[in-house]
Formats: C-alpha cells, structure tokens, sequence
C-alpha cells in the first residue's frame, strides 16, 4: 500500500543543512498497524509529515497504492491530504476557540459538505471516541485524553484510508495512554484503515504488528 524509497530530508538552517532523512525504505501493506520509535530528533514526525505529504522529500519517493505521493499537486494532493490520510498530530492543534464538536465538523466542512452532515458524522465520531458529554466543551475545558480522543475524531471525519498518529500518547500519563492506545486499535478493528503510530513506548510500540526504529536517519534492522 505505501513504499517508501530512498527518501532523504535535509532542512537548510542558519548553521547549515542538517540531514534528518537519509534514505528512508519501507513498505508498508494495508491494514498494518506500524509503530515508529527512535530518540528525540531521530526525524520521526519529519517522516510523518512527508508520509502525510504535509512535507515533500528532499529526495526520493512515497508511492501510495501506486500514485507518487511527492508528485501531487493541487486538487489531488488537497484530497490525498484531506481525505486518504488522517492525523493526529504531536501537540493536538484543536483550534481553542472552538468546540469539541466544531473541531471535528472542520474538516467535513471545508471539504464542503453541510453543516448537517458535518455535524451528524462528528456527533457519532464523538460518541464513539467516548465524548458524547462533550460536545460543547473548548479545548481548554478538557483534559489532555480527552483532547486527544476529540483530535482523533476530528482525523476520522473523512474517513482515511491511512492514519498517521504522531505521538497521540505523548503528554499523557500512562492510564490514559492506555485508554487512547485501546481506542486507537478498536478504531483499527472497525475500519479499513492502515496505522502508523509513532511512540516513544516501546512496550506500546511492540504490541502493534510492526515496529519501526529510526536511527541515524535510517530505518534501523
Ligand atoms: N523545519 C525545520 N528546520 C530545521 N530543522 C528541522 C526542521 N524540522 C525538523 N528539524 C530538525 O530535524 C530533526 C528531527 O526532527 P523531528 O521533529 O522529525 O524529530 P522527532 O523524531 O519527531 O523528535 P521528537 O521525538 O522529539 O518528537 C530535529 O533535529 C529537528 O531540529
Ligand atoms: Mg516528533
């Protein structure tokens, strides 16, 4: 389903380049759960963005069922964005000043279905990530799970085919990592969706079908 060849990520700062990616292959088959560990600054979330094609590779591909991900542009990289892939972000990006249930309409609606429809699909999604009781809560009225379950409902509204949860246990402690692991698989089980979870658990991690250790900007044996 994804192939990942030879992807390299070198970002220019003020101190020179700095090389992150260094020639990345993977290939991932649907219906995966992959997880993705390695230390802090390994280029995990850099991977993530360019598997989302939030980010281009500075070399290399990513091919998604056949289609060069790094060649899209416009309308087809909108909808590979918007509607293949699903992401839970590192820190959540909830927009404050919105509620739990418009967090998660967002996306069905600037793909431009109605704000009926929208709502209904974010309604059952937060019934089913355990918010039904939430809806009118802002972010900063929830706890971090709970912000967390409404950031994955909110991934789930166009329903991807691929989702990409970086670090979505991160700030957690670990009942609550638990809980949202728990979620994250049930989730898996009632969908035809692909997984990449990146975690700094290894235990976590282990418990998924495959793991992935970044490492010097290479995928580790
Ligand atoms: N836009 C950028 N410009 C310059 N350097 C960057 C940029 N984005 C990331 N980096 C560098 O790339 C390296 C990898 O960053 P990345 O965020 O992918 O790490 P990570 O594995 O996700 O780390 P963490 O576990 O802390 O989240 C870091 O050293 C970071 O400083
Ligand atoms: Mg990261």
């Amino acid at each position: 389903m994804i192939e990942v060849k030879g992807v390299t990520k070198s970002f220019a700062t003020d101190n020179g380049r700095v090389d992150v990616l260094r020639g990345i292959d993977l290939s991932i088959e649907r219906g995966e759960r992959v997880g993705v560990v390695g230390s802090s600054g390994a280029g995990k979330t850099t991977l993530m963005h360019i598997l989302g094609a939030l980010d281009r590779p500075s070399s290399g591909q990513v091919v998604y069922d056949g289609h060069e991900v790094s060649a899209l542009r416009g309308a087809a990289l909108d909808s590979f964005r918007n509607r293949t892939v699903g992401f839970v972000f590192q820190f959540h990006q909830l927009l404050p000043e919105f509620t739990a249930l418009e967090n998660v309409m967002m996306p069905a609606l600037v793909a431009r279905k109605s704000s009926r429809e929208a709502s209904v699909l974010a309604r059952d999604l937060l019934q089913e990530v355990g918010l039904a009781h939430r809806l009118t809560h802002k972010p900063g009225q929830l706890s971090g799970g709970e912000q967390q379950r409404v950031a994955i409902a909110r991934a789930l509204v166009l329903t991807p085919r691929l989702l990409l949860a970086d670090e979505p246990t991160g700030n957690l402690d670990s009942v609550t990592s638990e809980e949202i692991y728990r979620l994250l698989n049930q989730i898996h089980q009632s969908r035809d969706l692909t997984m990449i979870f990146v975690t700094h658990s290894e235990s976590l991690a282990n418990r998924l079908d495959r793991v992935v250790r970044i490492v010097d900007g290479l995928v580790a044996s």
